[in-house]
């Protein structure tokens, strides 16, 4: 669809015959914010043109929501220029302002330029790699804090520095992820405005959600507070993932401890699965248990590395034994370093803020042995 008219349809029959039917499509929608928004999810327009007879406010605010919610879909306003209303538009991110009486072939051009600009600004927001199945590397584990999100927030900055914007991070640890936090990322859009937005999201709309890391990748991450995650459901897992693993090359997802409802969904597109576990007899039995559970769920067609973290930790326990108690042989072993702590606290990549430690060649090992090479890799220690 072009085009999707906004407000009361005194000047329809005016734009409609400025704009034919044979060359556009022009759709009507009523005067409220969400019914823009419903209107957008069903007719997916180019260009929202904001009628004349919409009281300036309301049109103020639908402007905001479309930026907001719908950055790809160009929005022109129909009211009489003044100076006020125009610094006004461009706050709202509206293209263009033209004078609601203005004649059928100045609707035109201006209704052809917008229609152009949207054109540009929908490939600008379609991906390098459209149609792409992505690797989708789901990072797993039965127990909190032993380096899931270490693993998963490195590892796709290794991966986007390689690799250019073809990575996505995906927060699924919905009430405390800390994607964010480990990667100095303010995102403006969460999960939150996925489950929130009407439209559920498409190859074009996807993109707005995310959040830009300076290294090039893109982060979907968790709402700032567990409050927050009502209305987020695994169905939105699934489906949001599966998109951008259309859409990217790799996508990385960190997930809550356990294998909630949640997890499962999130897992539901993976192709490889990182399971991450220290050096603890208890954590190394869960993980056992956690595998088990994992192939009872049918969910055995991702390829399987387990991370063994903390490796170089004496605590009266060998590598040896953990594999075995595991049943798995590390594809890594990560050192425990000080490094890590200290760029999660400062919001970096261990790649960046020790790019020669023994844990950040650590990385590069894991990030070749899960992208580049077959799975029957065995680990190597580097510290
Ligand atoms: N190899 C390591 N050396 C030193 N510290 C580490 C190492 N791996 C993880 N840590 C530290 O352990 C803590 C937990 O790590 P992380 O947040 O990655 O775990 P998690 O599994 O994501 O936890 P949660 O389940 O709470 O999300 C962090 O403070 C991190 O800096
Ligand atoms: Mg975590």
């Amino acid at each position: 669809m072009s085009f999707l008219l906004a407000g009361p349809g005194a000047h329809e029959r005016r734009i409609r015959s400025a704009l034919p039917s044979d060359q556009y499509q022009v759709a009507l929608c009523p005067t409220t914010s969400s019914e823009v928004m419903e209107g957008i999810a069903n007719h997916d327009p180019l260009v929202v043109i904001l009628g004349p007879d919409l009281d300036k406010e309301t049109a103020f605010g639908i402007a905001d929501t479309i930026d907001l919610r719908h950055p790809e879909v160009v929005v022109v306003l129909m009211a009489q220029p003044t100076d006020e209303i125009f610094s006004r538009a461009a706050r709202s991110g509206i293209r263009e302002v033209i004078a609601g009486d203005s004649n059928e072939e100045l609707l035109r051009t201006s209704a052809a330029a917008a229609l152009e600009a949207a054109r540009r600004r929908r490939n600008k927001f379609v991906s390098a790699v459209p149609n792409a199945t992505g690797r989708v590397l789901a990072v797993l584990a039965p127990k909190g804090g032993v380096g899931k999100t270490t693993v998963s927030t490195n590892l796709a900055v290794g991966l986007a520095q390689q690799d250019g914007e073809r990575t996505v991070i995906v927060d699924c640890d919905l009430l405390f992820g800390d994607v964010s936090t480990a990667l100095l990322l303010n995102p403006e859009q969460t999960w939150y405005d996925i489950a929130q937005s009407l439209a559920v999201p498409n190859s074009t709309t996807v993109k707005a959600f995310l959040t830009s890391h300076s290294s090039g990748l893109y982060a979907l991450c968790a709402p700032e507070s567990p409050l927050k995650t009502e209305g987020i459901s695994p169905r939105h897992l699934e489906d949001t993932i599966g998109l951008l693993a259309q859409e990217f090359a790799n996508v990385v997802v960190d997930t809550a401890a356990g294998l909630d409802i949640n997890t499962i969904a999130a897992i539901k597109h993976a192709t490889d699965i990182a399971l991450v576990c220290g050096s603890e007899r208890a954590g190394a039995e869960s993980l056992r248990r956690y595998i088990s559970a994992l192939d009872e769920l049918g969910i055995t067609e991702a390829r399987r590395f387990f991370v063994l973290n903390r490796a170089d930790a004496k605590v009266g326990i060998t590598n040896g034994e953990i594999a075995e108690i595991v049943g798995m042989e590390p594809s890594v072993l990560l050192p425990s370093d000080r490094v890590v702590p200290l760029a999660m606290n400062q919001g970096l990549p261990i790649q960046t803020l020790a790019p020669r430690s023994g844990i950040a060649k650590a990385f590069r090992q894991l990030a070749e042995v899960v992208f580049d090479e077959p799975t029957d890799r065995y680990a190597r220690y580097i510290s």
